[in-house]
């Protein structure tokens, strides 16, 4: 394979970073599409960790080249802020190229997220705050700012000008904060000095390597349940995570990608609000959430925790076309005796197994589960797939049969060495 795109099967956070830095050491491109500072990818190398938001998670390794493409909306300050960051954690080499074309995350996406999230209550989305929704608004209603933007100082005012008097009157609205263009020209300073070298068409660079024939991992971002067509609408992020929306977001044609990598992990997880059917709470539920350490990345919120979901896996495999998965964070079902699987929903009596299109369908269903025995021992220092434990083999041949799915890489702990390959995918 020279082009592989990854993509999250279930509510993001299913170690997307780790599997991208896997792919990374054998790629001489990695690249991410869309989403911003929502992500939180945490990366592992000998004890060291590393969380990256913005940056691709190729960015740890050296000749690597890390494109933010065209789909993404890159908050500048906030992308030097995590580069001086690494820069302090020993990271040397910052081998990037910024899409001219993506958007700008700009102070005042933050607030507008913020002032919306408040007036909405209850009915709140739990957005990470960072004004990915208003940023994609934005976008989408035409006032946005884009990278290229940055390097035009009389056009990014002008813009600035247009845009601001648009979201000014909202924030008053609101009760928000509002913003001054020579506030934002302030803020902006320091970034766009320092990123503006790195600012470029990355679609004609992306089209050329891909006609080069050159090694490319798409990493994803958020994960296909987040999606804001197919997901859990209306609580979801503001662009696609699905790899089929790669080539839109890049620049390239559907061709460019040889193969979809899921990422799973052996249970399920969420952060902020929506309907989650197999969600546990209680002792389980505590057990998983601190072996797994599941505290958001991004804004450190406990993650919702719940067994795996076979219904919704299928429909995920089914809309993007997965076939090879990578098993994640497997290592942490050892804190349970029996481990529970959903393999369909009841709704009204009728059986279904898929997601419905509804959140207040989704709210109704019944998951109807199985149960497998968990292998009680700490599975963290196996390196071959044989060596595992036979419960924990059993565990994997039944996800595989019940999503029709093949498992090719297993996860045993968060380090870079921690993995367990069955079958080579990039
Ligand atoms: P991403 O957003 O999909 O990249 O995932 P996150 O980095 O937000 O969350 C995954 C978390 O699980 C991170 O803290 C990883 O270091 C950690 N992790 C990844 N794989 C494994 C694994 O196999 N076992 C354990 N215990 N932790 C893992
Ligand atoms: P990674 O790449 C988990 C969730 C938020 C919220 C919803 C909307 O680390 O897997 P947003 O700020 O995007 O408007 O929030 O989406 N969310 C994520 N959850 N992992 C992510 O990224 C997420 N990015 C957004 O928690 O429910
Ligand atoms: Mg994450």
């Amino acid at each position: 394979m020279a082009t592989v795109a990854i993509e999250g099967m279930q509510w993001g956070d299913e170690g997307k970073g780790k599997v991208t830095d896997y792919f990374a050491s054998r790629a001489e491109i990695v690249v991410r599409s869309q989403g911003g500072n929502n992500a939180g990818h945490s990366i592992e190398h000998h004890g060291v960790r590393y969380a990256l938001q913005l940056l691709p998670s190729g960015i740890l390794n050296k000749g690597v080249v890390n494109v933010l493409a065209d789909g993404m909306v890159i908050n500048p300050i906030a992308l030097l802020d995590e580069i001086k960051r690494l820069k302090g954690q020993g990271v040397e080499e910052f081998n990037i190229k910024i899409s001219n074309r993506a958007s700008v995350l700009l102070p005042y996406h933050i607030e507008l997220d913020r002032v919306r999230e408040a007036a909405l209550g209850k009915a709140k989305i739990g957005t990470t705050g960072k004004g990915i929704g208003p940023c994609y608004e934005d976008k989408a209603s035409r006032c946005g700012l884009r990278m290229g933007d940055l390097l035009e100082e009389e056009y990014l005012i002008e813009r600035l000008e247009s845009s601001l008097a648009i979201k000014n009157r909202e924030l008053a609205a609101f009760g928000g904060k509002q913003f001054t263009v020579q506030e934002v020209m302030d803020a902006l300073k320091e970034a766009r000095e320092y990123l503006a070298p790195y600012i470029c068409d990355t679609s004609v660079f992306l089209r050329n390597a891909v006609k080069d024939g050159k090694k490319i991992c798409f990493e994803g971002a958020q994960g296909a349940l987040l999606c804001i067509t197919h997901g859990t609408y209306p609580y979801v992020t503001s662009s696609s995570p699905l790899a089929t929306a790669i080539p839109v977001n890049t620049g390239l044609p559907l061709t460019a990608i040889d193969d979809v990598v899921g990422i799973m992990k052996a249970y399920s997880t969420r952060v902020g609000e929506g309907p989650f059917p197999t969600e546990l709470d209680g002792d389980i539920a505590k057990a998983i959430r601190d072996k797994g350490h599941e505290y958001g990345t991004v804004t450190k919120r406990p993650r919702r925790v719940g067994w795996l979901d076979v219904p919704q896996l299928k429909y995920v495999a089914g809309i993007t076309g997965i076939k090879h998965v990578c098993l994640m964070l497997l290592d942490v079902l050892d804190v349970v005796d029996e481990i529970k699987i959903c393999t369909e929903y009841k709704i009204n009596g009728k059986v279904i197994d898929y997601i419905p299109s509804t959140v207040m369908e989704l709210a109704r269903v019944e998951p109807t589960y199985i149960s497998v025995p968990s292998w009680k021992e700490d599975i963290s220092g196996i390196t071959s797939y044989d060596a595992l434990p036979e419960n924990c083999k059993a565990y994997i041949a039944k996800i595989e049969e019940l999503t029709g799915t093949e498992i090719c890489m297993v996860s045993v702990g968060p380090d870079k060495d921690a993995t367990i390959i069955r079958k080579e995918m990039f």
